[in-house]
């Protein structure tokens, strides 16, 4: 097992794109995965997390789905490109969570941190992908903000779609991170 600092700067964002064609994400890492996801904090306890786990024919009818939402509400931005890569997804990425941040209505929690909490429960999911040495992505774009990805995610009425966390074979190793120094994201006071 690599250690903890060494998984946190190298995990990186890797895309469907340089994942491995026909990828396979064995259900044990799932399972891992999904297992430390809810071991993040969260305040109050809520646990305001949801996950749906795409894999195989669903994944791929899911991925075709999505490009139609896609096409149907990107209006004059839509793009050849984009929705061919959604509807592709399936081919290289072996896993897709859909992260749900699901609201209790007695929620005494603010829904910023309730979401934030999510958040953390994503880093898990990636840093637990980053020490199995596969690859991982948190996506937003295609139809993540589009109303209509609602009719095709078997969602509740007080989920909130955080995005998709997609998990490959990696096609690509040591992908370079990019950081600004230390001292510039710190100030310290001291006296
Ligand atoms: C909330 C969130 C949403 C993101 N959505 C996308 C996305 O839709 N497309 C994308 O290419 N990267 C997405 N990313 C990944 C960032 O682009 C990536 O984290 C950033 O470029 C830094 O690279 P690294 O993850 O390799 O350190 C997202 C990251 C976060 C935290």
């Amino acid at each position: 097992m690599k250690d903890i600092s060494t998984i946190i700067r190298n995990r990186r964002t890797i895309k469907p794109k340089a994942m491995k064609e026909g990828s396979v994400v064995p259900k044990e890492v799932i399972i891992e995965v999904l297992e430390n996801a809810i071991w993040a904090p969260n305040h109050g306890k809520t646990e305001p997390w949801h996950f749906l786990v795409y894999t195989g024919n669903a994944l791929k009818h899911f991925c075709g789905l999505h490009a139609d939402v896609y096409k149907q509400g990107a209006g004059d931005k839509f793009n050849d490109a984009k929705y061919n890569a959604l509807a592709n997804w399936y081919k290289t990425v072996g896993c897709m969570i859909v992260v749900l941040h699901r609201r209790s209505s007695q929620s005494r929690i603010r829904e910023n941190e309730e979401k934030e909490a999510v958040a953390c429960a994503v880093q898990n999911m990636w840093l637990t992908v980053e020490a199995y040495n596969y690859a991982g992505m948190w996506a937003t774009g295609g139809g993540t903000y589009m109303p209509e990805i609602t009719e095709i995610l078997p969602m509740e009425p007080n989920d909130n779609l955080m995005g998709f966390f997609l998990i490959g074979e990696r096609s690509v190793d040591g992908v370079p991170g990019i950081r600004k120094p230390l001292n510039e994201k710190v100030s310290w006071m001291e006296e």
